[in-house]
């Protein structure tokens, strides 16, 4: 049996690319053998600032969300981060385990960062070893994300490697993301060649796991793609982002191939295969936010469910950072 270990920021909703890049595998992986453990990263969500009201209430409405997914929590074990002293215990060891040019080459960083290197949190820097103490914290060897966190997957491998070297221990096992290849990436609505991201300016660019039918079908509507039909085979659509993206939303929320989707609709505008699609999304993701809202309305059974949560977490992750802990040098503390 392996452990398996994801986690998720509780802030702005989550979209369709949280869903189909992250989530939905996280539920799948549910039926097999591994356990599941997924966390709500709060302590990564204030490497950039946020209202702490805003913080809590989206810490519940990512809870209510990854239940109303499918996260059962007799399953798996569901909880936030804050809550398990363990993540930031050994996240500040691999600080000083990682070095600063491993962290200079991360792109997310640059990405977020952008021109302002000098304004942001150095918490935003140190990001992805916490990233790394988060899994590691639990002997974790399985990681299900979307493609853009591989290079911290990697990142995690060299901390663990080197922690391993240092102290002349085999401590920290080697972990392999898990990344399903169709939708490892959704893209913007607005632009196919930019992810699809909840913290984009425009919100016509994503669709939300919390939005309506209505708003759901607008969305599709108003997608942007191009003037040409489309094509009856997948490698036609290698230089139309957008079209190619529209795609692969719909194979994925259908349940149908890219190539017999496209069986279907070559040599026709994109008016009727819009039409399709926006139903197909609002068939898959409309029940899921009812039911969110449905979990939100109860908030004392979301604390009893991620106290619960916790408690089970610390309890893997407590004992395996005290060992690091000796394993660095550090006098044991108070029983
Ligand atoms: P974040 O929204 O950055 O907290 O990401 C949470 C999880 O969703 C991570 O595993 C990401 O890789 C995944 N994810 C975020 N946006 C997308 C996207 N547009 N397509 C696929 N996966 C995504
Ligand atoms: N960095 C991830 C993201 O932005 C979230 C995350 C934090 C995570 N810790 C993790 C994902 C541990 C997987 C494992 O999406």
């Amino acid at each position: 049996m392996a452990r398996i270990f994801s986690g998720i920021q509780p802030t702005g909703i989550a979209t369709l690319g949280n869903y189909l890049g992250a989530l939905r595998n996280w539920v799948e992986l549910q039926q097999g053998e591994d356990e599941c453990i997924y966390c709500l990263v709060d302590l990564h969500a204030i490497t950039t600032f946020q209202e702490p009201a805003a913080l809590r209430e989206q810490t519940y409405t990512m809870a209510a969300l990854l239940l109303a997914c499918g996260i059962k929590p007799e399953r798996s074990i569901l909880f936030h981060q804050s809550a398990v002293s363990a993540h930031a215990r050994l996240g500040w060891i691999f600080n000083c385990v990682a070095r600063m040019g491993w962290l200079n080459r991360m792109t997310q960083f640059k990405d977020k960062a952008g021109k302002d290197r000098e304004a942001v949190s150095t918490g935003l820097f140190v990001y992805p070893n916490l990233m790394a103490a988060d899994i590691h914290a639990y002997h974790a060897t399985k990681v299900p994300v979307g493609d853009d966190q591989l290079q911290h997957i990697e990142l995690a491998n060299d901390i663990a490697e080197k922690f391993n070297h240092d102290f002349g221990v085999s401590f920290f096992p080697r972990i392999e993301p898990v990344i399903l290849k169709e939708t490892a990436r959704v893209m913007s609505l607005r632009d196919g060649t930019k992810k699809m991201s909840k913290s984009d300016p425009s919100d016509q660019s994503r669709i939300n796991m919390t939005d309506d039918a209505d708003m759901i079908s607008s969305k599709i509507r108003k997608a942007k793609t191009d003037p040409e039909p489309l094509p009856d085979n997948l490698a036609a659509l290698a230089e139309r982002p957008e079209a190619r993206n529209l795609l692969g939303i719909f194979a994925a929320v259908s349940g149908e191939s890219q190539e017999a989707l496209l069986a279907r609709f070559a040599g026709g505008g994109f008016g009727p295969f819009k039409s399709a699609l926006a139903e197909a999304l609002v068939a898959h993701v409309e029940p899921i936010g009812r039911r969110t809202r449905e979990y939100l309305a109860d908030k004392a059974e979301l604390d009893r469910i991620l106290r619960e949560g916790a408690r089970r977490a610390a309890g893997i992750a407590g004992p395996i950072v005290e060992k690091a802990e000796r394993i660095v040098g550090f006098l044991p503390g108070a029983a």
